[in-house]
């Protein structure tokens, strides 16, 4: 049966194999595929094993998914611009690196309604997570993207990677345009709690995202939520997209996201 894994540290809570296995379940297809805990210095010999033993591909997760790119013998425009890989195709020993975060968040804003093109997009953070979704959101043609961080000077590094004049570097403080369609939360912020310092202008009547998900509202959506955002929309969604693509890479068949996302909500109530 054809192989598969994803590799990552900490990887007890990974949600992947079940969502393979669903999408499995729903494309007829034979595969396996399981989560695979790596010590930190053994990344590398872990991944050129696996390939040896005739595994088809891999999902990376945190924190190999900049390590990942070095091993790979060729790599998708989006991969070197995101900087980072998290799917890995294997053929005849070469090892193919592509990145499908950034499809994964498209994919679930337009099933949410949520309009991207000519919009006017609020892109918080510019770690990994707002890196790898740039190229994807620009294809969708909006009309501007503001990249606001912390830290400025890590936004303004980030939009001179990309050269195109759609995208705008900002601190939090200093937004001055607080009518965006959509804010997206690509800090990790929510991860200690944190809601990014915007005004609450800013989240009034605009699309809210948050790259993070839980059981509850984060803490950017439920404060969203309280200053009159249109819609609040968590990543869970994007989780399921991201790999939805990699399989779509792997098995050469799209899998349908909702039902899946479906089952992955009620678990979550339950
Ligand atoms: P990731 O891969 O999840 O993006 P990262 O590369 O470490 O992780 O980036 C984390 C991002 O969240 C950064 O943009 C960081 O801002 P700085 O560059 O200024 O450090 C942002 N971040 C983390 N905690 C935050 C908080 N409490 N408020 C606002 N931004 C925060």
């Amino acid at each position: 049966m054809d192989q598969y894994r994803v590799f990552g540290n900490p990887i007890k809570q990974s949600r992947s194999p079940f969502i393979h296995q669903l999408f499995a379940q729903q494309t007829k297809q034979r595969l396996n595929y399981q989560s695979k805990y790596v010590e930190l210095d053994q990344f590398e010999q872990t991944i050129k094993s696996f390939v040896k033993s005739g595994a088809k591909g891999a999902n990376i997760t945190v924190p190999f998914k900049e390590r990942a790119m070095t091993l790979c013998d060729q790599l998708t425009e989006r991969a070197q611009l995101a900087g980072a890989v998290n799917t890995l195709t294997f053929v005849e020993g070469k090892i193919y690196g592509d990145n499908t975060d950034g499809e994964g968040l498209v994919k679930d804003l337009l099933n949410n309604n949520i309009p991207l093109k000519n919009s006017r997009i609020l892109l918080l953070g510019a770690g990994g997570a707002a890196k790898g979704v740039i190229l994807p959101l620009l294809a969708q043609a909006p009309e501007s993207i503001v990249i606001a961080n912390r830290t400025v000077s890590k936004a303004e590094d980030l939009i001179e990677k990309f050269s195109n004049d759609k995208l705008s570097a900002s601190g939090f403080d200093t937004l001055t345009e607080a009518k965006f369609t959509l804010i997206i939360n690509a800090t990790s912020a929510s991860l200690t709690g944190n809601v990014p310092p915007i005004t609450s202008e800013c989240v009034a009547n605009a699309y809210c995202y948050d790259m993070v998900y839980g059981k509850e509202l984060t803490p950017f959506l439920l404060w969203a939520k309280e200053n009159g955002a249109t819609k609040v929309v968590d990543g869970l969604g994007m989780l399921v997209g991201q790999a939805a693509e990699s399989f779509r890479i792997w098995r050469n068949v799209l899998p349908e996201i909702a039902p899946v996302l479906k089952v992955l909500r009620t678990k979550d109530d339950s």
